[in-house]
């Protein structure tokens, strides 16, 4: 019925190019963020040096600003601002994470730090009057910094231990609070990118060597707390756990099987990297191949991609309750052989990357706005691992002007959740959540306070750190009630 008088609204508005569908019953709204991109308090009440406050700090050139995250949008003080934003959006979920080095200092499970856990403990009780779901990453890439300077990071076995217990700490802490829990974000960006290409922190760059043992530790670490989920506290919690992976969506650039042929070994380097090992057990084949022939000819005496034992193949595979998804981009790809001295990561695929000239999306290349490229990685995902329930945790728009009236945000909003639609409707996928980032301006990492995606303002030079809605607000606002793209 819903959906039919949406559609009757659709010709009487005259906007037949709008999806008249309506989103099902169970489809949940919802917007994210992490903690170090928002909260601020770096060192307040016994809070811990990250790997992001140290390269912040100690290399400022390597942000767009020369900012850290120190304030950022502080919300550590305005999270009941933040809450009711959520609230009166009508949003049913709020992704947030949870700083590790605010719940235990140094990294270590020595010392829990209280004045931390009842931040996140306030937080919770103000979602949970709100009647709005929290989300909960463990880790969004803010390492406690003692545990890169005393045991190199995600490069050591142990820290996988560590992330571990301070899992465990979380799940016993927040118990009653959280029910929907993500164990890492981004794994790829985590790896790749901070230990391979050393853009992100820890900015160390080995060139497709320590990025792989930094993705087998990541993984272990992934497992080690799911496991610990699954066996201690899944019968009390009564919640889901997953890893959060980021992919973009890569579409041959021709009909040569060469280049069908690149496009899907990118999918499987971008996604598969990380959902082969939770999904189907061990790296992809066409990884292990690649990385092992690509090893070879450049001179290595073994290939740069770690093993597991059959045990441990074991103990990742499964480690799932749901697909979560990060999505920004589609590329085109072309088959290409890359020299083999040159071992990065993205080398290692062998494709040549473009994007259609008709497609829009922000400098610096890492987004683009292809919705079809989202409603595509849907099917390759549910073609590639069975039918299983997907989980949009991030998709949104930055721009670098900060504008109010930010009608490029809407239609993009509009673009993907129309894909959205059409994947559910269309191509039968099992989506449940679509979460925006995000809410509020933001500190964006390398890109520091140059980048804005909220759907509200912050402005960061007033000491108060107001916040304003953009147009784009009022917009979701009304798609969340009418749970609809038509107006
Ligand atoms: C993905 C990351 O998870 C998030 O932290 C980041 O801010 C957004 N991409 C946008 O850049």
């Amino acid at each position: 019925m819903k959906t039919f008088v949406a559609f009757l609204l659709t010709f009487a508005l005259g906007s037949a190019d709008i999806n008249p569908r309506v989103f099902p019953d169970n489809f949940k709204f919802g917007v994210a963020n992490a903690a170090p991109q928002i909260e601020g308090g770096w060192d307040e009440d016994g809070k811990g040096e990250t790997i992001w406050d140290h390269l912040a700090h100690r290399h400022p050139e390597k942000i767009a600003d020369g900012t850290g995250p120190d304030i950022a949008s502080d919300s550590y003080h305005k999270y009941k601002e933040d809450v009711a934003m959520v609230k009166a959006m009508g949003l049913d979920h709020y992704r947030l994470s949870i700083a590790w080095s605010r719940i235990l200092p140094t990294g270590y499970p020595d010392k829990v730090n209280q004045p931390g856990v009842q931040y996140y403990k306030n937080l919770f009780k103000e979602l949970k009057a709100a009647g709005v779901e929290p989300m909960v990453t463990l880790y969004h890439w803010d390492l406690p910094q003692p545990l890169q300077k005393e045991l190199g990071g995600w490069l050591n076995e142990s820290v996988a231990d560590l992330f571990a217990e301070y899992a465990r700490i979380c799940f016993g802490l927040f118990n009653d609070d959280v029910k929907l829990w993500i164990t890492i974000n981004e794994p790829k960006q985590v790896c790749q990118s901070g230990y391979g290409y050393g853009e992100l922190a820890p900015a160390i760059a080995s060139s497709g060597v320590d990025d792989y043992v930094c993705s087998r530790n990541i993984l272990l670490a992934h497992a080690k707390a799911y496991h610990i989920y699954d066996d201690e506290f899944r019968e009390t919690n009564k919640g889901r756990i997953a890893m959060v992976i980021d992919t973009i969506w890569y579409e041959p650039g021709s009909d040569s099987p060469a280049d069908i042929e690149a496009a899907e070994r990118a999918m499987q380097f971008n996604y598969g990297l990380y959902g082969h090992p939770v999904h189907i057990g061990n790296w992809p084949q066409v990884v292990i191949d690649r990385v092992a022939e690509r090893s070879r000819l450049a001179g290595y005496p073994k290939s740069r991609l770690p093993e597991f034992s059959k045990r441990e193949i074991d103990y990742i595979k499964g480690t799932y309750d749901y697909i979560a998804l990060n999505h920004y981009a589609t590329n085109m790809v072309n088959a290409s052989d890359a020299p083999v001295k040159d071992t990065g990561y993205w080398n290692d695929i062998g494709i040549l990357t473009w994007r259609q000239p008709q497609w829009t999306g922000g400098e610096g290349g890492w987004f683009t706005v292809v919705p079809w490229g989202l409603r595509s990685l849907l099917v390759w995902l549910k073609k590639t691992y069975g039918d299983i329930e997907i989980l949009i945790t991030e998709n949104g728009y930055p721009d670098k002007t900060g504008v109010m009236e930010d009608d490029d945000r809407i239609a993009y909003f509009e673009g993907y959740l129309s894909a959205c639609l059409d994947a559910i409707y269309e191509d039968g996928i099992n989506l449940t959540y679509y979460t925006a980032w995000t809410i509020i301006d933001d500190w964006e990492w390398l890109g520091g306070y140059t980048w804005f995606m909220g759907m509200h303002s912050v402005n960061f030079t007033d000491p108060g750190r107001a916040r304003a809605p953009r147009k784009s607000a009022g917009w979701f606002t009304d798609m969340v009630k009418k749970r609809c793209l038509v107006k």
